[in-house]
This record gives structure tokens, C-alpha cells and sequence, in this order.
């Protein structure tokens, strides 16, 4: 059983990577494998709207998407994780889910796993990030466990995220609630 960590932020080793590490970790403790996939240096380009995925399960564009699609069928938990970006998620983990989204639509193999997003800001736009990722799993059919609060870290310079001890605990915990439900479904 595996649960992949998806980290859509622009900054190696930064605050959502950090977070991220620290959920997977959690994971681990309750025996699942996990992987953490970082989108900084990749060539994730956005959804082009041409269809093509609608009529077989891929995406025609040539990056570095397909592999990450792959391995999202294979594990049994994904977490999206993001830093804010003006107010946002980030335009690399927007682009994995429109088209990672709209490939699996009517396939659906989504559909059971469990799943959550992580984010990170540094002082506003942390709840509707959250939002915008929870509309993915819950309209791909995941089960979302939650945690002790919602999962949201501060942080801004590399590192600072590990100052906010609530944003960490709840991570952990979410960890630990992924680990747990995969575990109900699955074991
Ligand atoms: C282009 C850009 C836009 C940002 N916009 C916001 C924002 O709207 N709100 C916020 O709280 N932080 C914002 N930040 C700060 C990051 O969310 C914060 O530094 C976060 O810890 C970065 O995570 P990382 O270390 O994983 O890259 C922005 C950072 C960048 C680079």
C-alpha cells in the first residue's frame, strides 16, 4: 500500500516540501510506503482543452505529466500539496489537476482511494487554496479523512514552516488519518 505526496511548489527543500516529508512520515510510521514528488524543474504544462483525453485515458502533451499520472493510478493515497501563490494554488499543481482531472474523468480510477491537500502561505489566501484542491478530490471521487484542524502551515523563508507547531501536528495527524482509512479500505 502506498501514498504519494505530490509537492507543487516552485522552491526544492522549501516550507510545503518540508510539510509534506512530515506528513509522508507519518504515513510511513503506520507501515504504508510512501513517495514524495516534487513538480519544481519539471515540464508540467497547462490543460490546452484539445479533448483528446476524453476519448483515450492520456494527455497528447509531451512533458513530464504521464509518469506522475502513472504512479497516482498505482498508489492507494495522493496528497496535493501547495504553497499560496497570490491568493492561489500554485500554476504547476493547477495544471497536474485540471489534466490529471479531466484524463480520469469518466474512467474514474480515482474513485475509493483516499486523498487530501496540504498548504502553505505566509499570511492570507490559505483557505481558498485549501479549497481549490479539496474540489479535486472530492468531485474524483476520493475519501478525504481530515485532521485535527485543517491542513495549513505558515511559513515564508525556507524552513520557517517548522516554527508553527499546530501547522505541523495537523499534518501529522492527517498523516496519520490517511494511513488509517487506506488501511480500512484496503487491509
Ligand atoms: C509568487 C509568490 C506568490 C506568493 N503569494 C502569496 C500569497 O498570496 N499569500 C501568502 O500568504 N503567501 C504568498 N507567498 C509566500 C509563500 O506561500 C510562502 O513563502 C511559502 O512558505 C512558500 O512555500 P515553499 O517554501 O514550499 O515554496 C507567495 C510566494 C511566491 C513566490
Amino acid at each position: 500500500m502506498k501514498a504519494i505526496g505530490i509537492v507543487g511548489s516552485s522552491r526544492e527543500d522549501g516550507n510545503t516540501e518540508i510539510l509534506t516529508k512530515h506528513t509522508l512520515k507519518a504515513i510511513e510510521e503506520e507501515g504504508l510506503d510512501t513517495e514524495l514528488i516534487r513538480l519544481a524543474g519539471l515540464d508540467i504544462r497547462p490543460c490546452d482543452a484539445c479533448m483528446a483525453c476524453r476519448e483515450e485515458e492520456r494527455c497528447p502533451i509531451e512533458d513530464d505529466l504521464f509518469p506522475i499520472y502513472i504512479k497516482m493510478k498505482e498508489a492507494e493515497a495522493i496528497i496535493l500539496a501547495s504553497p499560496v501563490y497570490f491568493g492561489s494554488a500554485t500554476a504547476q499543481i493547477k495544471a497536474l489537476m485540471d489534466r490529471t482531472g479531466y484524463m480520469s474523468y469518466d474512467t474514474r480510477p480515482f474513485a475509493g482511494k483516499v486523498g487530501g491537500p496540504l498548504v502553505v502561505a505566509r499570511r492570507a489566501g490559505q483557505n481558498f487554496t485549501f479549497a481549490q484542491l479539496m474540489y479535486w478530490f472530492h468531485i474524483l471521487g476520493f475519501f478525504m479523512p481530515g485532521s485535527t484542524y485543517w491542513n495549513i502551515a505558515f511559513g515564508h523563508d525556507k524552513g520557517t514552516v517548522e516554527e508553527d507547531e499546530e501547522g505541523l501536528r495537523t499534518a501529522w495527524n492527517f498523516g496519520k488519518n490517511i494511513a488509517l482509512l487506506v488501511k480500512k479500505l484496503k487491509g
